[in-house]
Parts: C-alpha cells; sequence; structure tokens
C-alpha cells in the first residue's frame, strides 16, 4: 500500500473501500467530532483542513458538526478529490469545500491558515512526517486543534473457522500484511504522541477508539467486508500459501459455495487511535 496515491489505476477502488470504510466508521467519526467541539468551544473552527482526505468522510463529518466552517480538503490523488467534489454537490454543501490537489511530500501547500486541521489515516503514508507536523502547527492559528485518527491495520470480519480450508485464514492474511506494511509504511500503527510533542503542539488527549460490529453486517459493512477481503487478496498474491490464496478465491468467487455473500457470520472488528493536540497561543 507504501505510496498509493502514485498508483493513480487503484484509486477507484481505494476511494470504494475508503467510502464504505467511512460508513462502519461512523460512530468513531462522530466521537471524535464530539471530542474537537468540546475541545474548541465557543467560537466553534470556521476554516478546517482534511489532510490526505480521500473521498471526504472526514472532511463532511467535520462540515456536519461545524455547520458554519469551510473546509479545504488535500489529497495528491486527483480522483480522490473527484469523488469528494461530486459527494459535496449531492450533500448540497460544494460552497464550503475547496479541493486541493497536492503531494505533501513535495511540500507544504499555500492554502492558508485554518482553526482546526484533521488528518485520518494519512499521516502514515507522508514521507517526512515531522516536517508535515511542523507545517501543520505553522498553519494553524494560535490556540487550533490538530486531530489525527489513525489506525494499525484492516478490521477484521471472519471468524476463525470458515468451515473449509484452514482455520484462522483471516490472521494470517493480517500477519502477512502487517510483514509488508513494517517495510512499507514504518510509521503505520506508530503513538503519534512524541512526534506531535516534538513538533510543538500540547497534545490534549489521546483515546482509543473500537469497532464493533456484530453479525449480522449491515449491506455496506458486508460489502466492506468483500472489499477488504479483494484488497487482502491482491495485496497478498505472493505471501500467502497456495490454500489460503484458494480459500480467500473461494470467499470472492460471487455465486460460489464459499461465496462470502452467503455468510450471516460476519462481523467487523477494529480500532482506531485518535490524538489532538493543541498549537500553543503563545
Ligand atoms: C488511507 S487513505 C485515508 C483517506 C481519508 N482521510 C479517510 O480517512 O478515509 C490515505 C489518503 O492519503 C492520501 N495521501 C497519501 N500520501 C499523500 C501525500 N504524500 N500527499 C497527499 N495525500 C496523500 C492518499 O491519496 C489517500 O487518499
Amino acid at each position: 500500500m507504501a505510496h498509493e496515491h502514485h498508483a493513480h489505476g487503484d484509486d477507484a477502488a481505494l476511494a470504494k473501500m475508503l467510502d464504505l470504510d467511512a460508513e462502519v466508521l461512523r460512530p468513531v467519526l462522530t466521537e471524535t467530532t464530539a471530542w474537537l467541539a468540546e475541545l474548541a468551544g465557543d467560537p466553534p473552527p470556521a476554516r478546517v483542513l482534511d489532510l490526505g482526505s480521500g473521498p471526504g468522510a472526514g472532511t463532511f463529518a467535520l462540515l456536519d458538526r461545524f455547520p458554519a466552517a469551510e473546509a479545504v480538503a488535500v489529497d495528491a490523488a486527483p480522483g480522490m478529490l473527484d469523488r469528494l467534489t461530486g459527494a459535496a454537490r449531492a450533500r448540497g454543501v460544494a460552497d464550503r469545500v475547496t479541493a486541493v490537489a497536492a503531494d505533501l511530500d513535495a511540500g507544504w501547500p499555500p492554502v492558508g491558515a485554518f482553526d482546526l486541521v484533521w488528518a485520518s489515516a494519512s499521516l502514515h503514508h507522508v514521507a517526512d512526517p515531522a516536517r508535515v507536523l511542523r507545517d501543520v502547527r505553522g498553519a494553524l492559528r494560535p490556540g487550533g486543534l490538530f486531530a489525527v485518527l489513525e489506525l494499525d491495520g484492516f478490521p477484521r470480519f471472519l471468524p476463525h473457522d470458515l468451515g473449509f480450508g484452514r482455520p484462522g485464514l483471516e490472521d494470517r492474511c493480517h500477519a502477512a500484511l502487517a510483514d509488508r506494511h513494517g517495510a512499507e509504511l514504518p510509521n503505520l500503527g506508530a503513538d503519534w504522541g512524541p512526534p506531535l510533542r516534538d513538533a510543538g503542539f500540547a497534545v490534549e488527549g489521546e483515546r482509543v477508539l473500537a469497532i464493533e460490529l456484530a453479525p449480522p453486517l449491515t449491506e455496506a459493512a458486508g460489502r466492506y467486508a468483500r472489499v477488504t477481503l479483494d484488497r487482502l487478496r491482491a495485496h497478498l498474491a505472493d505471501r500467502l500459501d497456495a490454500d489460503d490464496l484458494a480459500a480467500l478465491d473461494a470467499l470472492l468467487t460471487p455465486g460460489g459455495p464459499h461465496d462470502v455473500r452467503r455468510r450471516d457470520d460476519l462481523a467487523a472488528r477494529g480500532r482506531r487511535t485518535a490524538w489532538v493536540a493543541r498549537r500553543p497561543v503563545v
């Protein structure tokens, strides 16, 4: 998944997955923006920045939470931003959103000053997070807030024993993915507290937010499970043994005897961690 922003052909699939991710993560987004509203106090943030916005889950959660705010969404992938601006039109908030195509690895884009900056699942992608954190601090008004939402991996959906193949398929997929990510995305699952302090922020708090959806999953969560398994299959083609690849293929074969769509025992289990930091007033 490293440098996915350079692989534009993959954007449509990733954008689709992120839209479904937003469905499943809605309670996490709601809780985090409520926490931000408490910390921001009065007046609420008027200008917010979504860094590595993808198709806009965070942008829209922030616009919902702060109805008078305008948002700037920055992403390196133009396909993501096209999706975001389409969704903004559909939601009737196009006049409150500006999409800026920029690669944060190439430097900080000229986006102005903000009361609130949000970075969800994007900091682990940038090449020099310490520099980006300093740039975020520079873009915040004194007293402004920075929310970092991060994950340590994809959520899990399958029971331990699928009733075919070797039990523990998903555990092996995640172990193989963690191994790949360890090499390609060293900051996935990092503790962002110390780097935030090093960049001059006061960390207001850290919260672990659990995602626990019991079976049966909603239609959107079920689709999210399938898209996630599909991406695991694509990422792990060279890292799983033939039996496990065959089991994944069986789950992903529409209409097949082991089609994951037929299962009513899928759950969604995952975890996000949120840090909220403030640019000190002096
Ligand atoms: C995992 S997605 C998260 C999207 C969204 N924030 C969310 O939580 O659903 C990571 C996003 O960061 C963007 N990204 C990755 N590296 C970037 C960079 N160097 N500059 C700007 N955007 C980047 C990707 O294009 C992608 O849309």
